[in-house]
């Protein structure tokens, strides 16, 4: 809890601004759970930001309403998508997409609408972050129990982003805190 709050209050808003959220950014958080990056994100982007917050877990996302009320800014809209990963935004509307610890639940057929989905919505030359959990090397799960880092890669690269950084940190993973590494790659024009 305490590793937590040190979480939403320092560590997670001096790596989200390292990975790239600025102020006033539209932030796209697909599979937020109950808003471990949502909320630091909230109060890097400011009232003129906004956060969406989609996830298929009402019960997570009450959580989150609830945990929004107490923030500086009212910036947190979040969206129960049902599972739909046909994404309810505009064409080349959003800053910066997180991609954290869900791409293991998709089949490549699945992930594969999901990048395209992203592409649209992002702005050209924006940033998807991708924190790729579950890997070969960390704990295979679910989807990825036979894919390495530079195959994931590979299959975002080819679904047309280009590979930027790969970021190392203490992130927050499920509720604790741990070392791990993100990945940005940017939207190709
Ligand atoms: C392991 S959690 C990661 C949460 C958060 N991104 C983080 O890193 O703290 C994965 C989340 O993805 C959500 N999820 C899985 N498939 C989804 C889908 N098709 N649409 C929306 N959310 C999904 C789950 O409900 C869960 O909350």
């Amino acid at each position: 809890m305490k590793q937590l709050s040190d979480w939403e209050n320092n560590k997670g808003i001096n790596f989200l601004k390292k990975a790239g959220i600025k102020e006033d950014y539209k932030v796209l958080d697909f599979g937020c759970n109950n808003g471990n990056y949502s909320i630091p994100a909230s109060k890097i982007i400011g009232e003129n930001g906004r956060v969406y917050a989609i996830d298929n877990n009402s019960y997570a996302l009450e959580i989150l309403k609830e945990k929004a009320k107490l923030l500086p800014y009212k910036n947190i809209k979040t969206v129960n998508n049902n599972g739909n990963l046909n994404i309810n935004l505009k064409s080349n509307y959003i800053d910066f997409v997180l991609l954290y610890d869900i791409l293991h639940y998709l089949k490549l057929e699945n992930r594969k609408t999901l990048y395209q989905e992203i592409y649209r919505v992002l702005k050209p030359n924006s940033i998807l972050s991708v924190y790729p959990k579950h890997i070969i090397g960390n704990m295979p799960l679910m989807e990825f129990t036979d894919i390495s880092l530079r195959e994931l890669i590979n299959e975002i690269e080819n679904n047309g982003f280009e590979f930027i950084i790969k970021i190392c940190s203490v992130l927050s993973h499920d509720e604790h805190l741990e070392e791990g590494c993100i990945i940005n790659l940017r939207k190709r024009e």
